[in-house]
């Protein structure tokens, strides 16, 4: 069997995933987002693949703390291929050495990494790119993919570059940017557009959004920023800080709200 976790907050990464795992016939994707974060995630698959967008240079901490949850099975690695990919707008930093580290405490190797560059996501500092920009990355995003899958089938191994000392540093950084994300939500505020649909609430992997009476959310602090909720809210009814409430929002376009969501409480 093949499993391919993935996290995403604005589609892009879940994209990927999907569009990897055609490739494959036993292929079955899972969202980190949605596991039980109190239980081991056995790697007893022969082949399985973690999909994420890189934040600051580094791995969200929902996935740095699925990675720390991951088990051998009895009998070890053996057989079982593990490979990384990250997604990001063009700067991946320290992330695949991250993984790679993370999983190296517990002797488990990650036999091969790859990045895709996608369109930037992080809503404070840009808004979406034209659509002429945003196809062209998709074009060579999918060239990038279709040469991971064969580098996959064929069991390849890869690994990121790494230059010492500044590997080091850049990990470092990574990991204290990261550490200021959870508090961050203070700057989201919602206006009067919303009509209490709760689509952000349910499209939140940190279960971080709660609803009031009528279905208008408030932020609880413990916030991935992974601008999800911001990004999938049809009514563009949230908005970050002093951030111009007209920039253009950006998600995957060929990605559903409801691939990524919870299903509604009845
Ligand atoms: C909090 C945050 C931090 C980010 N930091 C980086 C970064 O350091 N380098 C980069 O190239 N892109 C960065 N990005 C952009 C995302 O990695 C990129 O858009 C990714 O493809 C989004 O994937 P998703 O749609 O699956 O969530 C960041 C995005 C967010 C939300
Ligand atoms: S997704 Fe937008 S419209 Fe729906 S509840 Fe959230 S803020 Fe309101
Ligand atoms: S509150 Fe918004 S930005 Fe924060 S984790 Fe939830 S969906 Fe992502």
């Amino acid at each position: 069997m093949h499993r391919i976790y993935y996290f995403s907050g604005t589609g892009n990464s879940y994209y990927l995933a999907k569009k990897f795992a055609e490739n494959f016939h036993d292929a079955v994707l899972v969202s980190i987002a949605h596991l039980d974060r109190g239980e081991d995630v056995l790697l007893d698959a022969e082949c399985t693949g973690i999909f994420f967008p890189v934040y600051c240079g580094g791995v969200p901490v929902i996935v740095h703390n699925f990675l720390k949850r991951i088990v051998l099975p009895e009998g070890g690695q053996k057989g079982r291929f593990l490979y990384a990919v990250c997604t990001s707008s063009g700067v991946p930093g320290a992330a695949l050495p991250i993984v790679e580290d993370i999983l190296a405490e517990r002797s488990i190797d990650v036999r091969a990494c790859f990045h895709i560059r996608m369109p930037a996501n992080y809503y404070p500092l840009s808004g979406a790119l034209p659509e002429k920009q945003q196809q062209q990355i998709f074009q060579r995003a999918e060239r990038a993919l279709r040469i991971a899958a064969v580098m996959v089938k064929k069991r390849k191994k890869t690994h990121p570059l790494r230059i010492f000392p500044i590997d080091t540093f850049v990990k470092f950084v990574a990991g204290r940017a990261i550490a200021t994300l959870a508090a961050s939500d203070k700057a989201f505020k919602v206006n009067e557009k919303c009509t209490g649909c709760e689509l952000c609430a349910r499209v939140c992997p940190a279960a971080n959004i709660a609803l009031d009476q009528a279905g208008h959310p408030s932020w609880t602090h413990h916030c991935e920023q992974c601008m999800a909720c911001l990004q999938w809210c049809p009514q563009g009814a949230i908005q970050y800080g002093k951030v111009d409430p007209e920039r253009k929002r950006y998600h995957h376009p060929l990605v559903k709200a409801e691939e990524l969501a919870r299903p509604p409480v009845e």
